[in-house]
């Protein structure tokens, strides 16, 4: 069988680029590496689906890897992918610090580096184009706001909260913007907050101690809906009536999460939009023709009380 001679490919590859012409769809085909976080939540499921389902309708081949929620293995993952020589690596970070090193490496091999979903910090902003996710400090900013727009009862209000994973941009930015709006009014405070690592597992199990040491709880904040439905078990294993008993305020708004509010028992979720795989593969496509890109893209997304949860339902696409 005839191998493709590569430097000669490059050369034909350059020479269209030079004169402004589109590479053929066979010629441009593109190989994406990407190092997902894992399989924590329904979200993350969702977004997956979307990145895998959007490579396969733009003609790029994906290789891809679930890090387990685990840095070493994503970084593991990216160094696998520059041996590889892939053509651009894209991912998730699942914390915000302590990615310089394998960034500079990609860097040094000149693959580009798109972040999807979650932020890093870094001092060098060239160690990647772009990134593309949800303004996490937003949505906690729109939870607290509903909260504080919504809440029936008087007196002091003891809200206690479910982390998502310690380091993560999402629960970091979450509980940020959160606590920037429930200042305003000082009957809200934040008696418990702990980790549930954005599962409904963690999330019934803390919710379970939170129960067990304080009788006085009137809100839940969690950064996720899967942990939301954890407490939820939680909270009707403890003989209370979540969405009445204790106010339920969640993020994401998958189909988990509508259930939940049709059945009454969480009151609203903030919507965080996990279909970012047809964005990311035009960028990816982008960044390969030499476009220059916004450092950061922003997805749009809307609040969605439990009133509304039965009529947004069948739209509903994760
Ligand atoms: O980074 C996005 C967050 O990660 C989602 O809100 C959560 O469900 C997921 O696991």
């Amino acid at each position: 069988m005839l191998k493709p001679n590569r430097s000669l490919f490059s050369a034909v590859a350059a020479g269209l680029l030079v004169a402004g012409l589109a590479l053929p769809t066979s010629a441009s085909a593109l190989t994406l590496g990407f190092a997902q976080v894992g399989a924590e939540s329904e979200w993350r499921t969702a977004n997956t689906q979307s990145i895998k389902d959007a490579a396969k309708a733009a003609g790029i081949t994906l290789k891809f890897s679930d890090a387990q929620q685990k840095q070493e293995n994503q970084i593991k993952a990216i160094r696998s992918y520059i041996a590889q020589k892939v053509d651009v690596i894209a991912f998730a970070p699942v914390v915000t610090t302590g990615w310089d090193t394998v960034l500079k490496e990609a860097k040094t091999a000149k693959i580009p580096v798109i972040l999807t979903d979650r932020s890093i910090e870094t001092k060098d902003d060239s160690l990647y184009v772009t990134m593309i996710g949800s303004d996490f400090t937003e949505e906690g900013r729109k939870a607290g706001k509903w909260l504080l727009e919504n809440y029936k009862g008087q007196g002091d209000v003891n809200i206690v909260e479910l982390q998502g994973t310690v380091g993560s941009a999402p629960a970091i930015e979450r509980k940020k913007g959160f606590e920037e709006v429930i200042k305003a009014d000082p009957r809200f405070k934040i008696t418990r907050s702990q980790t549930g690592d954005f599962t409904r597992s963690k999330g019934k199990e803390v919710m379970e101690a939170f129960l067990k040491t304080d009788k006085k709880v009137n809100v839940l904040f969690a950064h996720n809906d899967d942990m939301a439905i954890g407490a939820i078990q939680a909270i009707e294993a403890a003989g209370m009536k979540p969405g009445s008993d204790i106010i339920i305020v969640s993020i994401d708004a998958v189909k988990g999460a509508f259930e939940a509010m049709m059945a009454g028992k969480l009151n609203v979720s903030v919507e965080c939009n996990p279909q970012l795989g047809p964005q990311l593969m035009e960028i990816v496509k982008a960044v390969k023709a030499g476009t220059p890109q916004p450092k950061r893209i922003n997805t749009k997304e809307g609040v969605f009380p439990m009133e509304t949860a039965a009529k947004e339902f069948p739209n509903r696409k994760y």
